[in-house]
């Protein structure tokens, strides 16, 4: 079943906008399977965004994302992933769309308040990286038969 990485980043965090982002996910109808509060060390943030270390913002970009607590989490369900990208918008804030997390509660690429996973390899790839096996419930939501026929 498909899973995806969500974070709230330190900008987020610190703006006071964890329950509104965590909110957009769970009225959607998607299944929270991990969440926690948690201070990312430099080679955990080095990891998680490697394939961009090329490039010229790769050290401004782990000074912020280590430069407070994320909210990690880990969604579950049927196209979460391109979904939850929909939901959180286009990378420039000023580009996303309104509606969208970045559209509506955020202004530049570099406090673009939350990520998400691009691919579904990534969603498990990023999945394991910020959970520990133990942190993730499976479990069977109640109103799973209002969501899908
Ligand atoms: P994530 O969900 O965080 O992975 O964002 P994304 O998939 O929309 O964008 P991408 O993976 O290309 O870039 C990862 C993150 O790097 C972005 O969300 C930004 O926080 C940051 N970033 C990307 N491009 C730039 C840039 O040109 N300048 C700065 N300062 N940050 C950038
Ligand atoms: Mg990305």
């Amino acid at each position: 079943v498909e899973e995806t990485y969500i974070m709230v980043k330190p900008d987020g965090v610190q703006r006071g906008l964890v329950g509104e982002i965590i909110s957009r996910f769970e009225k959607k109808g998607f299944k929270l399977i991990g969440l926690k509060l948690f201070q990312c060390p430099k080679d955990l943030a080095e990891e998680h965004y490697k394939d961009l270390n090329s490039k010229p913002f790769f050290p401004k970009l782990i000074e912020y994302i280590t430069s407070g607590p994320v909210v990690c989490m880990a969604w579950e369900g049927a196209g979460v992933v391109a979904s939850a990208r929909k939901l959180i918008g286009s990378t420039d804030p000023l580009q996303a769309e309104p509606g969208t997390i970045r559209g509506d509660l955020a202004v530049q690429t570099g406090r673009n308040v939350v990520h998400g996973s691009d691919s579904p390899e990534n969603g498990k790839r990023e999945i394991g990286l910020w959970f520990k096996e133990g942190e993730l419930c499976q479990w069977t939501p109640a109103q799973a038969q209002w969501l899908r026929e």
